[in-house]
């Protein structure tokens, strides 16, 4: 498929996030006229290094999507929104779920009447997540899967993208929602635990300290390389066939926390890791095994995941040795 953005108008809410920016970063480089609107909260994802080099070839604005005014504006001239802002711990999201609802839910809500009021022509594309399905009743998990997700953030996102398919029915105001798996690689958030335990067994690694893995460690999951999702968002903004519909990403490279865990020590060269109870408040909303089926957007755009497990860590190792500075 041939990705055409040269002179695009495009707006990336949640730009300075980890697949906000690669995703900016990526326009930029295809030729796209970027902006970047990112709130930069404290404890989210957001950092402005990681647009470092691309500083001067983009622009930024630091706006939160729950300001109905700043979206109104923000919207306008703008040919492509990828909506990508979004509050994603799920633990946060059983601690304080107003404000959960308030990003995830209301402000796409009000980002949408922004598109209607203002740009109606644009063409969104949002990111949604696989936490809609909840605890899989059978695996792979295809889009038919009962939605029951087992925490706010998970109900609150899939309201977030059934406005989008809402308003892509009703009003015309083409959209398409992704449904992530596990995302991981440079620039992700690797401060703590807060949104993946990825992100924290990369930072010990690195700092020569053990990792936790939570319960007996053979939870299976499926994950994808940055690249190869910032590829099927493209993809998805660059045809009107899929206007309307939800697409899973995932991987053919299923693997349980265990063998993940030695993965990573393998590629880094050291490390170490230990089993621990799983923590109280995460139990609950622990959603087991998970791996996605993709069939539907290999099936209608030909997106097949292209990085390895083994490849990606390397990359994402690589990185942090480099740049940790900016990001513990
Ligand atoms: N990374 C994953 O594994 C994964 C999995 C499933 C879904 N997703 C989805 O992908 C999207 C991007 O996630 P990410 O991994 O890049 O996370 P991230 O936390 O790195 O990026 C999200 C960005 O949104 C910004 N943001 C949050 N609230 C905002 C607000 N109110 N106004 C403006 N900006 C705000 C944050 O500052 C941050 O820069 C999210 O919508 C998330 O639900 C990610």
């Amino acid at each position: 498929m041939v990705l055409s953005f040269s002179g695009a108008r495009v707006l990336v809410t949640g730009g300075l996030g980890f697949i906000g920016s690669a995703l900016g970063r990526r326009l930029t480089d295809l030729g796209a006229d970027v902006l970047l609107v990112d709130s930069l909260i404290p404890e989210y994802g957001g950092n402005l290094f990681n647009i470092a080099g691309y500083e001067n070839r983009l622009k930024v604005n630091i706006a939160d999507v729950r300001d109905e005014f700043s979206m109104d504006h923000l919207v306008q001239g703008r040919d492509f929104l990828f909506n990508l802002a979004g509050q994603n711990s799920h633990l946060d999201s059983m601690r304080d779920p107003y404000t959960d609802l308030d990003i995830n839910c209301r402000a796409q809500l009000s980002i949408l009447e922004a598109c209607r009021k203002n740009n109606p022509g644009i063409k969104i594309v949002f990111t949604s997540t696989r936490q809609l399905y909840g605890k899989p009743d059978y695996l792979p998990v295809d889009e038919r899967h009962l939605l029951h997700p087992t925490d706010v953030n998970g109900i609150n996102k899939m309201a977030g993208e059934w406005y989008h398919i809402l308003y892509n029915h009703v009003y015309g105001i083409r959209a398409v929602s992704l449904r992530l798996t596990n995302t991981y690689g440079p620039r992700m958030r690797v401060k703590d635990a807060r949104q993946t335990f990825l992100g924290i067994w990369i930072r010990r690694v690195i700092e020569g300290l053990p990792f936790d893995i939570f319960g007996d460690g053979m939870q299976v999951r499926d994950f994808n390389y940055v690249d190869d999702v910032v590829d099927a968002i493209l993809m998805c903004a660059s045809t009107d066939e899929v206007n309307g519909q939800v697409y899973n990403l995932g991987s053919d490279e299923t693997i349980n926390f265990n063998d993940l865990a030695a993965l990573l020590v393998s590629v880094n060269g050291s490390g170490e890791y230990r089993l621990v109870p799983f923590p109280s408040e995460r139990k609950p909303i622990d959603i087991g095994d998970y791996y996605a089926d993709y069939r539907r957007i290999r099936g209608k755009l030909g997106w097949i995941p292209q990085v390895n497990l083994r490849d990606g860590l390397a990359h994402t190792l690589d990185y942090y040795h480099q740049y940790h500075d900016h990001y513990w």
